[in-house]
C-alpha cells in the first residue's frame, strides 16, 4: 500500500512512524512534513491546505491512501477534493469537519443527538455574552466559535477577562463548567462503524501544575490506569455512535478520528469538545501503544470495511513536549538542535523543526515531542524526561510534570 500523509507537525509524524513499520505500506510520502518525517517518508513541498494541489499529489503518486493529519487542510476540503479523485482518504469531508470548525455546530449535534456535554449558549452581543455569563456563573468558560488551534477557549473566575475574551471574538459560545479530569478518546470511523483506541490524558496549561494559558498540548500519557473500567464503552455507547449516526442522517458520513474530549464529571463522562482529527501529541502516545497495524486500519476507515476493535500492547508510553522560546506566544525559531538520538526506551517526535544546512533547527512552537515507554508509567515517564535532558535548544521550555 502507498499513503501519502498531510501536515507537518507531531502528531503527522508519529502517523508516518507508525505506518512506516506497517509491513503492508511499501511506500510512504509525505507533504509538506518536517525534519523528522523526511528521514521515513519523502517529502512534497505541497501547501495542506491546497485540495487541489494535495488531490493532484496524491494522483501523481499513485498512493492507495491519502491520511489527512490536521484540521485545517480537512475544513478546507481537502478529503472531498481526494476523494473526488476516485483516491480512498482517511479524513471527514469539509461539512462533517465542522464538528471540530464550529463550536456551535457541534453542539447543534450533540443537542440532536441526546450527547452528554455542557449546557451552553451562542452569542454574538457583548449583551448577550454577559446574560450568558451571569446564568451560568463562575468559572467562566467562553469559546471563540471558529478554529483557533486549542486557543481560543478562556476559562477564568475573572468576569471582566471572560467578557473580553467574547467581545473579541465575532460568535462565541458560553457554557457551563465541567469539573472533573480531561480524557482523550479517538475512535476511528468508516462511514458506519466506529471503533475506540486507547484513552489517554493531555496536559493543556504551558507550565507545572496547569498554571499558565492554554497551549496545543504539552504532553500525554497513555492508559489511564485511574480511569474506571467501562468507560470507553460508555462514551462509544452515549457519545460517539450517537453523533456519527446523527451525521450520518444528515448525510453527512463521518471518515476519519473522531476526538472527543471529555471530562469526567460526578454525573460521568461528558464532551468537552469534538475535533475532527487526531490530538496532538495524544497521538504519539495511543500510537505507541497501538499493536494493530496502522495502514490497515486507516486504509479500513477510508472504503467503509472496519471490522473488529484495534489492539494495544501492554505498558506504558509518555510523552513531554519540547516547545520554543516563547511558546503559546509568537515562537522563537531558526535555532539549532542537539542530543535527538533516541535511547533504548525513548524516542524523539518532530513537530516544528526543519533542516538548515545540514543542521536540525526549530520551527515552529512546538518542536519536539519525545515518548518514553515503559512496563508502566512511572518507567515510561523516567525514560522520557532522561532523553528530554539530553536535547539541547537554545530557551526552549517544558513541563516537569506530565504523567506524575
Ligand atoms: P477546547 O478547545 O474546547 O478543548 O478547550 C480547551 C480547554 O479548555 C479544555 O481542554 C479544557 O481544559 C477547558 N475547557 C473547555 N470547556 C470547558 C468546560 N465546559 N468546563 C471546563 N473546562 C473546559
Ligand atoms: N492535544 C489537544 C489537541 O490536539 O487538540
Amino acid at each position: 500500500m502507498r499513503v501519502l500523509v498531510i501536515g507537518s507537525g507531531g502528531r503527522e509524524h508519529a502517523l508516518c512512524r507508525s505506518l512506516s513499520l506497517d509491513p503492508q505500506v511499501s511506500e510512504l510520502h509525505c507533504a509538506p512534513g518536517n525534519a523528522g518525517i523526511a528521514e521515513i517518508a519523502t517529502l512534497h513541498p505541497v501547501a495542506a491546505t491546497d485540495p487541489a494541489a494535495v488531490a493532484a499529489l496524491a494522483g501523481r503518486l499513485g498512493v492507495d491512501l491519502v491520511v489527512v493529519g490536521p484540521e485545517a487542510p480537512l475544513v478546507a476540503g481537502v478529503a472531498d477534493a481526494v476523494r473526488a479523485a476516485g483516491i480512498a482518504c482517511f479524513g471527514p469531508s469539509r461539512e462533517a469537519a465542522m464538528i471540530e470548525g464550529s463550536k456551535a455546530f457541534a453542539k447543534e449535534i450533540m443537542t440532536a443527538a441526546g450527547v452528554p456535554t455542557a449546557d451552553s449558549r451562542v452569542c454574538t452581543t457583548a449583551e448577550e455574552a454577559a446574560q450568558a455569563l451571569d446564568a451560568f456563573g463562575p468559572p467562566y468558560v467562553v469559546k471563540d466559535d471558529g478554529l483557533a488551534a486549542g486557543k481560543g477557549v478562556v476559562v477564568t473566575d475573572d468576569r471582566q477577562a471572560a467578557l473580553e475574551h467574547a467581545r473579541a471574538c465575532e460568535r462565541v459560545v458560553i457554557e457551563e463548567y465541567l469539573d472533573g479530569p480531561e480524557v482523550s478518546l479517538f475512535a476511528l470511523c468508516d462511514g458506519g462503524t466506529a471503533v475506540p483506541l486507547q484513552p489517554a490524558q493531555d496536559f493543556k496549561r504551558a507550565y507545572d501544575g496547569d498554571q499558565g494559558p492554554n497551549t496545543g498540548g504539552m504532553g500525554a500519557y497513555t492508559p489511564l490506569p485511574w480511569l474506571a473500567e467501562g468507560v470507553t464503552e460508555q462514551v462509544m455507547r452515549e457519545v460517539v455512535r450517537p453523533t456519527v449516526d446523527e451525521l450520518g442522517r444528515r448525510g453527512l458520513p463521518y471518515q476519519g478520528v473522531l476526538y472527543v474530549g471529555l471530562a469526567i464529571t460526578a454525573k460521568g463522562p461528558k464532551v468537552i469538545e469534538f475535533n475532527a482529527r487526531f490530538g496532538d501529541p495524544e497521538t504519539q502516545v495511543v500510537l505507541d501503544r497501538l499493536e494493530t497495524p496502522l495502514g490497515g486500519l486507516l486504509h479500513a476507515c477510508a472504503t467503509g470495511t472496519l471490522a473488529g476493535e484495534p489492539e494495544f500492547r501492554d505498558g506504558s508510553a509518555v510523552t513531554v513536549v519540547i516547545a520554543a522560546e516563547n511558546y503559546p506566544g509568537d515562537p522563537v525559531k531558526g535555532d539549532v538542535i542537539t542530543g535527538l538520538e533516541p535511547t533504548e526506551s525513548a524516542y524523539v517526535i518532530h513537530a516544528g523543526t526543519k533542516r538548515e544546512n545540514g543542521d536540525i533547527v526549530a520551527n515552529g512552537g512546538r518542536v519536539l515531542s519525545v515518548v518514553g515507554t515503559g512496563p508502566d508509567q512511572e518507567t515510561a515517564r523516567r525514560n522520557a524526561y532522561d532523553l528530554v535532558s539530553r536535547i539541547s535548544l537554545r530557551g526552549s521550555h517544558y513541563r516537569t510534570d506530565i504523567a506524575r
